[in-house]
């Protein structure tokens, strides 16, 4: 049988599995594909860092360079993560004509474009599937799968962290702050939980996903992006009331037929952001708990899809490896090294929609004094703005200084919502900045 000499750069968490799961699984592997890959050598940072997967000493080095430029490893997995060194293993391994592997959304996110240009300039090849959402196959659904479909609308719950704390909230009645330090006891969340909670290891993933889906690099900076911190248990219950889950949603909508901003190419028009999102219960996206990971994907063709499953730990992730590693494998058995490219820049003159344009549907809370005429001021505001009230309904049962009201807004332009909410936090009526929150009908 044909043999492929892999070489590994990283041994923690995700190369500790990918480890274990060749040792499992490589025969199997080797007997589906007819190609038997055979483990050279595994950069890690030192030799006595504590793994929860014991690698043999012998297999182990310290420098990255003696495994991506040994003559012998004709494949690169980068598992390390960061986004210095691991783009400058990920660049030399593809300026040495050979193709590599990786888990690193952030470094994708940062530099997609010129990893992918150096893969094609090289004539090898990146492979990505654990970079988003972890075990589901979402990069090789999107990439062959949906080849023959325009990707109308494609919605991620893409962060277990941030769909764990949510999920406890809702079914405990907790606060936020008690959710999160649950997680990190748990270890779901990190000492340092920001890139979880505020939303950007979110933004890494649908970025990827927006670029794939629409042919044209979405860069980092044209996606809007809200975290979860700022979540309070009153907006879960009256979200539930209404008949609403929240949930951390990134969101890539085509919107043909809109006109689109200035100078802003003439490709399709693409709205892509991560935010906290009021989504109908009855809608199967509000039904993925705990640390489950889901993406729903409507194609002109296929029409409506989804895929499920865990986005973030050892066997997942590794499990997405190791489909990326058969694919490199029979890519070098057969030398079609770009059978499937990694990224097909196909329409050129896209653009994402600002924020500020995009329209939607919003939740808003407000804190007002419980006193006749307190209401009209509001519609007043929302009535100048030509923006329409949907639902109005003040809980009973609250009292003190200031008691919630909630209203539920028609479809209005963000800018338009962002300007009258600043009008109604400054009326003397009004005891708390307002909280505001889309709505998505995900029809
Ligand atoms: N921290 C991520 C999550 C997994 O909670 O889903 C890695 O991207």
């Amino acid at each position: 049988m044909q043999q492929v000499n892999l070489g590994m750069i990283g041994g923690g968490t995700v190369g500790g599995g990918v480890f274990k799961a060749l040792r499992h699984n490589g025969a199997l592997l080797a007997s589906r594909i007819g190609v038997r890959l055979e483990l050279r050598k595994i950069a890690v940072k030192a030799f006595d860092e504590p793994r929860s997967v014991p690698i043999p000493e012998a297999l182990l080095t310290t420098d990255w360079r003696t495994v991506v430029l040994d003559p012998q490893v004709q494949l690169v997995a980068e598992l390390a993560g960061g986004t210095t060194v691991a783009r400058e293993i990920i660049l030399t391994a593809l300026r040495a004509g050979k193709p590599v592997v990786t888990a690193n959304k952030a470094l994708l996110s940062a530099h997609g474009e010129e990893l992918f240009a150096a893969a094609s300039a090289a004539g090898t090849n990146l492979y990505y599937e654990a970079s988003v959402a972890g075990g589901i196959p979402i990069i090789k659904a999107l990439r062959e799968g949906f080849v023959g479909n325009r990707i109308e609308r494609l919605y991620g719950i893409v962060n277990g962290t941030c769909n764990y704390i949510l999920t406890r909230m809702k079914r405990e009645g907790a606060e936020f702050a008690d959710m999160l330090a649950e997680a990190q006891r748990l270890g779901y969340a990190e000492a340092e939980p920001s890139l979880d909670i505020d939303g950007h290891d979110s933004l890494h993933k649908i970025g990827i996903l927006a670029s794939l889906a629409h042919g044209f690099w979405v860069s980092p900076r044209h996606i809007h992006v809200e975290g979860i911190r700022g979540l309070s248990q009153w907006d879960i219950q009256f979200a539930a009331q209404l008949g609403y889950t929240i949930k951390l949603l990134g969101v890539v909508k085509r919107l043909d037929g809109l006109a689109r901003p200035a100078a802003r190419g003439s490709g399709p028009l693409v709205q892509v952001a991560v935010y906290p999102a009021l989504i109908p219960n009855t809608h199967v996206l509000a039904s993925v708990n705990d640390a489950f990971n889901a993406v729903f994907v409507r194609g002109d063709v296929v029409g409506d899809t989804l895929f499920y499953g865990r986005g973030a730990g050892q066997d997942p992730t590794a499990s997405a490896v190791l489909s990326d590693l058969a694919d490199a494998a029979l890519d070098l058995k057969h030398g079609t090294p770009s059978r499937v490219p990694p990224f097909v820049p196909h329409e050129r003159a896209g653009a994402a929609l600002p924020i500020a344009q995009a329209v939607s549907r919003y939740y808003v809370r407000l804190s007002v004094v419980d006193r006749p005429g307190v209401l009209a001021q509001i519609a007043a505001i929302l009535g100048r703005a030509k923006i329409g009230i949907s639902s109005v309904f003040q809980p009973e049962g609250h009292e003190g200084e200031s008691v919630p009201l909630i209203l539920m807004i028609h479809d209005a332009p963000n800018a338009a919502m962002a300007k009258a909410l600043g009008q109604m936090g400054r009326l003397r009526v009004v005891k708390a900045p307002p909280v505001m929150l889309r709505v998505e009908q995900l029809e």
